[in-house]
């Protein structure tokens, strides 16, 4: 006999199934045994009647506890019109067991799996983190992931776009965060970084003419987290040839907007199109380049989307004494103004760069890229790379632009924190099936952890 889904069970009144899963609860009501089974579907109603069962699974009921794996084979019956529970997608029916299988018996939990009211701390839910996911909130949220990046690839994938995976361990990209490093074995002394972003490879894939370009991508940022940021987290990627910022604006919000039709029909866009304001404007009237615009911030499904344009291509970093870029160095920026950043007068420089924020979070960010080697060199000059610096650093990119570069731009999703604002999260952590302490830490897998000796010996490397 083949499983029924539990949610399944709703349209099969009369007929015998097999159900396998776990006991979310149980309770004995004299001789009957209620059990409420859960798969990731929902919860079943079973009726565990000992007149009704057979005599070795009369015997297995008396142990059954929470969270016990469990195979029953009974009828589905409809309940009595008392009895119907409308808050439940199976509540209309129920199962008589006929015959009960232990598949795995389960020790007491550590914190309560049905019980989200009474939430144990955040050690405690990512060492179990495996039982933490059993939560019928994190399986709703994990589900929708699932079916957001769905929809976001095959809907990309129809309008041409290729899905091109690029390499995790690579070469540090400047976008402004601290790498993490991976010794080298074979080069002692050297290191692979991880990818901050897949900047500089989308940038290559455009010279090498996959025009169209998507990939769902783990990004590495060694950086203090909060709760919008994760050491390593999930961008959806695109980069497209032959395009201006209209093109990489309206794109995205087609595609946003039908995610949300599609996936979350409960939510209300406040306004669309997306509004737009320019960063100056931004920064006047909310001093902020991510303002929360929301006009009702009370109603959870409210979603104030609006791009920021207009960014400033270079800004003085105070702490460092010296001038940045706002995004990357590999941002174009208005054209009338090479002369000036060739003399190193870096203010007031219009980039062609736009955020996509939501709820007063920056949920994307991208540019219109400077193709032509000579102004990005100036770009990197006016940063104070010397020549040998651009060299080893962006050298294979301004040699790849040598060789037929087609004018491209693109834009990076921050996932986890798009997912966190459309399922009414507060942090990340709670969209993403394996996340990271606050302080970086995996208690889970307890990393990091020490290595043997003959490990760092194998990539000489020494402890201090
Ligand atoms: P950027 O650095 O703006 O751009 O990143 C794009 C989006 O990624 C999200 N994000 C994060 N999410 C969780 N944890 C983090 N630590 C974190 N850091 C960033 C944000 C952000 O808007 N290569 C460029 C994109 C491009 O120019 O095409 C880039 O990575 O939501």
């Amino acid at each position: 006999m083949t499983r029924t889904k539990t949610i399944e069970t709703s349209s099969l009144v009369g007929q015998e199934v097999l159900i396998k899963a776990w006991v979310q609860a149980r309770r004995n009501m004299g001789k009957i045994v209620f059990l409420d089974l859960r798969d990731r579907f929902g919860i079943l109603q079973v009726v565990a009647v000992p007149s009704e069962l057979d005599a070795e699974s009369a015997e297995l009921l008396k142990d059954i506890r929470s969270e016990f794996v469990l195979a029953i084979t009974g009828v589905v019956q409809a309940r009595g019109a008392k009895q119907i529970n409308k808050d439940m997608p199976t509540g209309g029916v129920e199962l008589l067991a006929k015959k009960i299988e232990i598949l795995s018996s389960a020790e007491t939990p550590p914190f309560e799996i049905d019980n989200e009211e009474r939430q144990a701390n955040e050690e405690l839910r990512l060492k179990y983190r495996y039982l933490d996911l059993r939560h019928a909130r994190l399986q709703t949220n994990i589900i929708l992931r699932h079916k957001v990046i769905n929809f976001l690839r095959s809907e990309l994938y129809k309008q041409d776009f290729l899905e091109i995976e690029t390499p995790y361990i690579s070469k540090s990209t400047p976008e402004g965060a601290r790498d993490f490093l991976v010794p080298s074995r074979n080069y002692p002394g050297k290191f692979y970084a991880l990818p901050q972003s897949p900047q500089q490879y989308k940038q290559m894939l455009m010279v090498a003419g996959f025009d169209k370009y998507c990939q769902i991508v783990r990004c590495f940022r060694d950086e203090d987290q909060r709760g919008d940021r994760q050491a390593e987290f999930t961008q959806l990627d695109i980069e497209q040839s032959f395009v201006k910022q209209e093109d990489i604006l309206v794109l995205t919000e087609k595609l946003i907007i039908d995610l949300i039709r599609e996936i979350l029909p409960n939510k209300k866009i406040q306004q669309t199109p997306f509004p737009r304001i320019s960063f100056p404007e931004a920064m006047s009237k909310y001093n902020s380049d991510k303002p929360d615009l929301r006009k009702n911030k009370n109603d959870p499904n409210e979603l104030a989307f609006a791009w920021v344009v207009d960014f400033p291509m270079f800004e003085y970093k105070e702490g460092d004494k010296r001038w940045g870029v706002v995004h990357h160095p590999f941002t174009a920026f208005d054209p009338n103004k090479i002369m000036a950043v060739e003399k190193g007068d870096l203010k007031d420089i219009k980039a062609l760069q736009y955020d996509l924020i939501l709820n007063g979070s920056e949920v994307a960010g991208g540019s219109i890229r400077t193709h032509d080697p000579e102004v990005l060199k100036k770009v990197f000059k006016a940063l104070g790379h010397s020549d040998k610096e651009i060299q080893s650093q962006f050298g294979h990119l301004m040699e790849a632009f040598k060789y037929g570069v087609p004018p491209h731009g693109g834009i990076a999703f921050g996932l986890d924190r798009l997912l966190m604002i459309l399922v009414g999260e507060q942090s990340i952590k709670e969209v993403i099936a394996f996340p990271k302490t606050t302080d970086n830490r995996d208690p889970l897998m307890d990393s990091p952890s020490e290595i043997s000796k003959e490990q760092l010996d194998e990539l000489k490397l020494k402890k201090v």
